[in-house]
């Protein structure tokens, strides 16, 4: 099995690392695995002036599965749009395919009073986003710098979406409330957009194949709302592009911090790529404080989704718990008592735990 590990930028070549070992660790075979790694976002511009270089798509492109880490950097913020290191990411989902993101919001009991929202909301919180990632106004065109008759600065973005697009990521989202409480919320603006109104008639036409589903429509500022006063009303949450984005960082921190989550981007083959739902935070970046568990996590959800080593991925899953449970935890999680460690020694705790 060929993994193309891409860590990216910032406190990605730090927490990259960290979910390799602990892949390596899971298995008794050491060849399990053959790791590959490529430049990507920031660290591709400096090795090859190109955010994607093709030696790390060749690389992508021979795998069976992408582990990445994060892209970009302030340093690149005046680039053009193709050249920033998040077109990088833009590029990967779309070129493979990847139009279906997985980002599970659960909660480790453990972590309970790390969140800062009350105890009593977020109990047994478990939660999944289904991200739609190949269209919407990510993609959409016309873009860019457009004239006006003053000659005012004006740039223009498009929300698209054509129904065969939602058709598919409502059908991704049914089939994954069937292996959960069965129910979804579709997240859209139509009260304003038109693109949200198709994106709603869509839901509703597919949700009458799914009659054991129970399927109702959140507009996006509502559930926003409603993330935060009742998150346990959701089990499993579709979006599109831009507002699955938004509202999964939102997510993240009811489970403690956004640190904790992974996430899946599947396609029409088994080829997935996995990556934790934050960013490169520059601003941490190189200080060994970052937290790899979302990492690790996704390292997990890669093993059950595209290896389909279920007993390997609960044995991860198990073990990130273990280790916080035993009172130890990385900065960004404000848990009472713990001891707080770095990036490379809760990887060495993680690692433990699985032995
Ligand atoms: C994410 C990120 C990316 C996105 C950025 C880095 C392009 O925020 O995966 O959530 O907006 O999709
Ligand atoms: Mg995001």
């Amino acid at each position: 099995m060929r993994i193309a590990v891409l860590p990216g930028d910032g406190i990605g070549p730090e927490i990259v690392p960290q979910a390799v070992r602990v892949l390596r660790a899971v298995t008794k075979d050491s060849d399990a695995f053959i790791f590959e790694e490529g430049a990507v976002g920031g660290a591709g511009l400096e090795v090859a002036d190109d955010p994607l270089p093709p030696a790390t798509l060749d690389i992508v492109l021979r795998s069976d599965a992408i582990l990445f880490g994060a892209v970009g950097h302030p340093r690149y913020d005046h680039y053009p749009h193709v050249k920033k290191p998040g077109a990088a990411l833009r590029r990967l989902r779309k070129e493979l395919g990847l139009f279906a993101n997985f980002r599970p919001v659960k909660l480790f009991p453990e972590l309970i009073d790390a969140s800062t929202l009350k105890p009593e909301v977020i109990d047994g919180l478990d939660l999944m986003i289904v991200r739609e990632l190949n269209s919407d106004i990510y993609y959409g065109t016309p873009r860019g710098p457009v004239e006006t008759p003053t000659g005012e600065r004006a740039v223009i973005n498009t929300m698209f979406y054509a129904a065969s697009e939602v058709e598919r990521i409502a059908h991704v989202a049914f089939d994954a409330a069937r292996r959960r409480r069965r129910k979804v919320c579709s997240i859209d603006k139509a009260n304003v957009l038109e693109a949200s109104a198709l994106w709603r008639e869509v839901m509703s036409e597919v949700g009458r194949q799914y009659p054991d589903v129970e399927l109702t429509h959140q507009l996006v500022d509502s559930a926003a709302m409603s993330l935060i006063r009742n998150p346990r009303q959701f089990d499993v949450i579709v979006a599109g592009n831009l507002f699955g984005d938004i509202l999964s960082d939102q997510a993240s921190m009811l489970t403690g911090s956004i640190g904790l989550l992974p996430s899946a981007s599947l396609g029409g083959n088994n080829k997935g790529l996995y990556e934790p739902i934050h960013g490169s935070a520059p601003d941490i970046a190189g200080r060994d404080v970052a937290n790899p568990i979302a990492t690790i996590l996704s390292a997990a959800m890669m093993l059950r989704q595209s290896f389909g080593m279920e007993a390997e991925a609960l044995r991860v899953e198990n073990a990130a718990r273990a280790v916080l449970a035993g009172g130890i935890a990385t900065p960004d999680l404000a848990l009472p008592g713990a001891r707080i460690v770095g990036t490379r020694e809760m990887g060495d705790a993680i690692v433990a735990a699985l032995a």
